[in-house]
């Protein structure tokens, strides 16, 4: 890397990043209670070491200035900031009455499975995959079916005929979709997304699309919601997204569910005040609304920041750890990385944990084929990514 695209690279996480330590941040202060260990750098859980846009956080600080948090509306120009947003960033043209809100995605996937299937029902999920689809299903009593992705030339891919016999093979009633895919890095294509709706509407199975790392696609791909493809039915369709994992906003639990047909609506309707009297968060709708109308340029220039530190993680494993394998990062800000040929399964906990000091996701956490990979977390400084690739070339150097 040359001077020059170092600098470029690092001014934006010069200007955004900061220490978050003590300030009650689950990946940084929360290292010990999960990894028992405090002295691990972080780059675990889904959030990023970077501030907010200014204007967001001028915007929230006019509501705090006020002083009055009672309960609130949603008023119209949130509404269309979000189908704006849809429209400019993803081309896809949504209706101002299919939108609906929770308080975060993975509570709307419970509401949803317990909403729209029955206990003992059978749910399908695509692995490996973010861990609290597993938990969605299994916590909710339904029957977890699981489809493994295929890797092939280097590349994970859904397998069709395995989705297909087995939707028909346990009655499956629902799809938990992850567009782009949490955490192999998938942007699927609309060939393959075309495929997933179909077979799901040949069997009559609720699709499930969680699209809330929609935001963060690298250039060579593009982003298409299932809400914007022609063949796919809409009465049988329910899109997740959220500004959370955007614009780092999780711990303000606001997030969109948007569902087309006016049936399925008023279920959603119906179920959710049985479950939360108030869906919206006065702050969550105060800090998206910024996002989305003050954000784009911040959000441009995050994306590069990540693909360069995706292509600095790269060349250090070229260099350091040449055969660890490093898997295409077409959309999100995870890196999927298999460590197999330096690290057996049973050793990632000693090698990476104990003498790499790093706290990351484990593989075996998303799918039990994937012991020996690691995910990390790309949206800090790279300095902290150079970091944790040398740590590791130490750490399998000396064992
Ligand atoms: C695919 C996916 N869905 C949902 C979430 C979490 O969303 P929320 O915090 O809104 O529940 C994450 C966080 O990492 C994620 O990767």
């Amino acid at each position: 890397m040359t001077k020059k695209e170092w600098i470029t690279m690092t001014t934006f996480a010069d200007n955004y990043y900061v220490d978050r330590y003590q300030t009650d941040s689950l990946k940084w202060d929360g290292v010990e209670e999960r990894f028992g260990d405090k002295e691990l750098l972080p780059l675990w859980v889904a959030d990023m070491d970077f501030q907010v846009p200014k204007e967001v956080q001028e915007k929230m600080q006019e509501r705090i200035n006020h002083g009055v948090f009672g309960y609130s509306l949603v008023p119209d120009e949130y509404v269309n900031s979000v189908i704006s947003w849809q429209k400019r960033r993803h081309n896809v043209l949504i209706q101002k009455e299919w939108l609906r809100f929770c308080t975060g995605v993975v509570n709307a996937l419970h509401y949803l499975i317990q909403g729209f299937t029955k206990e003992e029902e059978a749910v399908m999920i695509f692995s490996p995959v973010y861990y609290p689809f597993y938990d969605v299903v299994n916590e909710n009593n339904r029957q977890l079916v699981v489809s493994d992705l295929m890797i092939e030339k280097g590349q994970y891919s859904i397998d069709f005929n395995d989705m297909e016999e087995k939707i028909k093979h346990h009655h499956v009633k629902a799809l938990i979709f992850c567009s782009p895919h949490n955490p192999v890095g998938r942007v699927w294509t609309v060939e393959e997304m075309e495929k997933v709706a179909l077979i799901c509407q040949k069997y009559h199975v609720l699709l499930i699309s969680d699209e809330i790392h929609q935001d963060f696609i690298h250039k060579n791909h593009v982003f298409t919601s299932f809400l914007g493809i022609e063949k796919v039915d809409l009465d049988q369709l329910i899109v997740l997204n959220s500004a959370s994992k955007s614009f780092n906003l999780a711990s303000l639990l606001h997030s969109h569910v948007l569902i087309p047909s006016d049936e399925m609506r008023a279920t959603y309707d119906e179920f959710i005040t049985t479950k939360i009297s108030n869906p919206t968060s006065l702050m969550g709708v105060i800090a998206t609304q910024a996002s989305y109308e003050f954000g784009e340029k911040w959000l441009d220039e995050l994306n590069q920041t990540i693909d360069d530190n995706f292509d600095l993680m790269t060349q250090t494993f070229k260099a350091l750890l040449p055969e660890a394998i490093v898997y295409e990062k077409q959309g999100t800000y995870l890196s999927w990385v298999d460590l197999s040929y330096y690290v057996t399964q049973d050793k990632m906990k000693e090698i990476v944990q104990d003498k790499a000091k790093l706290a990351i996701d484990y593989g075996e956490w998303f799918g039990k084929q994937s012991g020996t990979f690691i995910r990390i977390n790309l949206a800090t400084h790279p300095n902290n990514i150079k970091l944790a690739v040398q740590h590791l070339e130490k750490a399998i150097k000396n064992s």
